[in-house]
């Protein structure tokens, strides 16, 4: 698809409104991230922003006005409540959950007979929107999965080819999404935490619950929270504890030649840099600056060749709450504490089959551990094999970033415990009493044989049985 790009003037405005009355896709900015714009009344141009994202159709969209009395047309009815945060806070970050008026159609909504609306505070959006003269369903306007692009330059990379136009606005000032504040239930609940605090909701209409609490484990009620969030192509680990605590351990696994960097605080930075790559979220005392720096400096992983980055904890105080809550997602909940964070190293022959599929799995279930992997007579930088990358995807977990290494007797030192497939990689093994068979670890008195060279469903059957396996170990 060719791509217009527009400027943020009223003639470029004007003809990217022409894409939208034709059915079509606009990007454009808002304070918060870009978003990926289309008719709000329209089922084909809604469908065109799930096609475009790569969206799960189950993910309701947000729908965007221009003007306040704008609402009508979207919601059926407006709690009382749901007025005074509108008074409040609109224009800005903040999307209202209503009963939904049936000229939305199902395809925005996911099925839902609710609509998140949202007024948004950027002079570009507002402008935007009122000349389309509809309201306007958007998404962020990233790739399904990344982190959400506050930036013309980010936006462009996802969405050049994937969008009717791209509308060229300055960069995000909030940088984080709106808070979605569910209305149609009592006490009123706050599904995503963002621009506007639980606090402000708080002072304002009284008790809010907070679902998308980080500790609250139950089922997400935005369906959009329950996906893999925000990830760049590294691995994000949270990393807690003290600088000391985290040279020592980022010293440790350094053995295990993954390229890893670190973000932190201005505050440290000057520590940490003498010893690992560094990249500074702003001053601890300004949630706004980390949440205006964070995606894109999530995103600008992807451009190096870093392989691990290791974020730091952060409060629940404020905006804080929404950084915190976009950099768990990206770390998938893995969260490591510097002082007591098991080590765990996987290896079989070549690194390329069994074990990265094993490193997979082990850590798609256990977030509070380090894992790593190698081989006892590995080729440097291979990824895995085709199948074992196919056969872990359909397990939902992604080891395209694998690249195989040679296991050394440093790894096997710096490891609390390394895990081999067969008995006679333990006896090549045996001067280290750290290293048992994935067996006799999980109680399973199996070998993993080696699947390479064969089909898919060998590779299957493989992963099936270190799932098996890894289930059952007490790491
Ligand atoms: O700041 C923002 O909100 C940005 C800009 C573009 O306005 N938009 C945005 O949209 O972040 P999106 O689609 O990336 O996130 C919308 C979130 C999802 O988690 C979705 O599940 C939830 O809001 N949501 C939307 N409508 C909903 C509804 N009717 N009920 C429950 N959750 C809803
Ligand atoms: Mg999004």
């Amino acid at each position: 698809m060719d791509t217009k790009i527009f400027k943020a003037d009223e003639e470029g405005l004007k003809s990217a409104v022409e894409l939208i009355k034709n059915g079509e896709t606009v990007v454009f900015p808002t304070e918060t991230v870009y978003g990926l714009g289309a008719n709000a009344l329209s089922e084909t141009a809604a469908e065109k922003i799930f096609a475009a994202k790569g969206r799960p159709s189950d993910n309701p969209l947000i729908v965007h006005i221009a003007k306040k009395e704008q609402c009508g047309c979207v919601a059926a009815e407006i709690p009382q409540k749901a007025k005074i945060l509108m008074d409040k806070f609109w224009p800005g970050p903040l999307t209202i959950i209503m009963k939904k008026r049936p000229e939305i159609p199902n395809g925005v909504t996911a099925g839902l007979d609710t609509a998140g609306v949202r007024m948004p505070e950027d002079k570009t959006a507002r402008d935007f929107i009122n000349f389309c003269g509809c309201p306007i369903a958007a998404p962020s306007a990233n790739i399904s999965g990344k982190p959400s692009p506050t930036n013309f330059e980010d936006v462009c990379r996802d969405m050049c080819g994937r969008a009717g136009g791209i509308i060229e606005g300055k960069p995000s000032k909030v940088g984080v999404e709106s808070t979605v504040i569910d209305m149609t239930v009592e006490p009123p609940a706050v599904l995503r935490p963002g621009g506007i605090t639980v606090e402000q909701l708080e002072e304002a209409i009284g008790k809010v619950v907070c679902s998308a609490n980080l500790k609250d484990k139950q089922a997400p009620k935005a369906p959009g929270m329950k996906y893999k969030h925000y990830s760049p192509k590294a691995k994000v680990y949270i990393l807690k504890g003290s600088n000391k605590e985290k040279i020592e351990f980022l010293n440790k696994i350094s053995v295990f030649k993954q390229k890893f960097a670190v973000i932190c605080f201005d505050e440290d930075i000057n520590e940490l840099k003498k010893h690992f790559a560094c990249a500074s979220l702003g001053s601890k005392n300004s949630p706004e600056q980390a949440a205006a720096k964070l995606f894109t400096l999530l995103r600008a992983f992807d451009d190096t060749d870093i392989e691990e980055v290791f974020a730091p904890e952060i409060s629940e105080e404020g905006l804080w709450l929404a950084v915190k809550n976009r950099l768990y997602k990206a770390a998938a909940e893995n969260v490591l504490d510097a002082k007591s964070a098991k080590t765990i190293l996987f290896a079989c022959t070549g690194n390329t089959c069994r074990s990265p599929m094993a490193e997979g799995i082990f850590k798609a279930i256990f977030k509070n551990c380090y894992c790593t992997s190698a081989g006892l007579c590995a080729a440097e930088n291979q990824p895995a094999s085709k199948n074992a990358k196919t056969a872990l995807k359909n397990m939902k977990i992604d080891i395209s970033m694998h690249r195989s290494k040679q296991l050394t007797a440093d790894m096997i030192k710096a490891a609390d415990k390394v895990f081999v497939m067969t008995k006679s990689h333990l006896s090549a093994l045996c001067g280290f009493k750290n290293v048992e068979t994935l067996g006799k670890a999980a109680k399973i008195d199996e070998e993993v044989a080696d699947p390479y060279g064969g089909g898919e469903a060998e590779y299957t059957a493989c992963a099936e049985q270190l799932k098996k396996m890894i289930l059952n170990l007490e790491p």
